[in-house]
């Protein structure tokens, strides 16, 4: 016998997945990593969403090793473009809708303002190509929702980096030319719960607030934790030696114009969260 359970969530050892899963905790609510649901295999997927019938998938699960994903195309596109397309298919026949998790990079990075969901997307790297066809797989009734520089306590991310740097008092250099704006798994997942709630659909950009570079995101956590600046330095994105081999967009920052239509609060400034997040991994 079936089980009907509301919210599947897929990628399910992943970072934002895990905050997800806290957010949607219920018995209603099925978490499952790569080795329980494949995205990337169609029967699989078939078969998951077939047994559960879940009303809502949450695709968190990707390819996100960006520079990764430059040398091997070929995963990156079976993981991103055809993962989204196998979930479609196998929605249809379950009736299920899904949340697609999207990205930043799928824009080249070059406006002098900050994107709003309709600009014109136009990736730099196979990632950020992947992702858009991720996109492009989706139907009306979807929700895609593009987020930017994610980080939590789950997970391995550029925060736990930082901090980790900083412990050890070991000297880091940040780019000062890539704008963006943090975001953290937890408030990304209150809000696609509300979005969820209010059966939005379209696509909806849901980031933190607060533009900074990675060097200014950097200097922020040292702040915090009390550590000298001098550890820190600033180089710009042509100094990175050795140089990363997918190109990054020089802006990412992303405006949260169609949640603030929608009637929805958008995440608040990083520097309200990060606090609370530098107290768990400080301990
Ligand atoms: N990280 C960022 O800065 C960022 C920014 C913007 C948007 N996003 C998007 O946000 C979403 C969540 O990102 P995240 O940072 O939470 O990623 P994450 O921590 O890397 O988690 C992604 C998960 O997907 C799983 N996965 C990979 N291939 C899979 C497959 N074929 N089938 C099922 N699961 C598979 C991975 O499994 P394994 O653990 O086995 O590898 C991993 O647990 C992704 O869609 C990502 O593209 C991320």
């Amino acid at each position: 016998m079936t089980t009907r359970h509301k919210v599947l969530i897929t990628g399910g050892n992943g970072q934002l997945s895990a905050d997800l899963a806290q957010v949607f905790d219920s018995p209603d609510t099925v978490v499952l990593n790569r080795e329980a649901l494949d995205i990337s295999r169609p029967q699989e997927v078939q078969a998951a969403l077939l047994h559960y019938k879940p009303a809502v998938v949450i695709n968190t699960a990707a390819l996100t090793d960006v520079d990764g994903c430059q040398h091997n195309a070929e995963q990156a596109r079976s993981i991103n473009s055809h993962g989204p397309k196998n979930l479609v298919a196998a929605a249809e026949l379950a009736g299920s809708r899904i949340v697609q998790i999207s990205t930043d990079y799928v824009f080249d990075g070059t406006l002098d303002r900050p994107y709003v969901e309709s600009d014109e997307t136009n990736p730099q790297s196979i990632y950020g190509q992947t992702k858009l066809e991720g996109e492009r797989a989706m139907r009306d009734e979807d929700l895609i929702v593009r987020t930017s520089w994610l980080c939590g306590i789950h997970g391995s991310n550029i925060l736990k980096t930082i901090v980790h740097l900083a412990q050890t008092d070991t000297a880091m250099s940040f780019v000062n030319d890539q704008i963006g704006h943090p975001s953290f798994t937890n408030d990304i997942a209150d809000t696609i719960q509300q979005l969820v709630a209010l059966q939005a659909h379209g696509v909806f950009h849901v980031t933190n607030q607060g533009p900074v570079s990675w060097h200014e995101f950097a200097q922020t956590i040292l702040n915090l934790m009390g550590r000298s600046p001098s550890q820190l330095s600033a180089i710009t994105t042509e100094q990175l030696d050795p140089p990363r081999p997918a190109p990054r967009p020089a802006n990412s920052v992303l405006n949260n114009e169609a949640l603030t239509k929608a009637g929805l609060q958008p995440p608040p400034d990083f520097r309200e969260t990060l606090p609370q997040l530098l107290e768990v991994l400080c301990g």
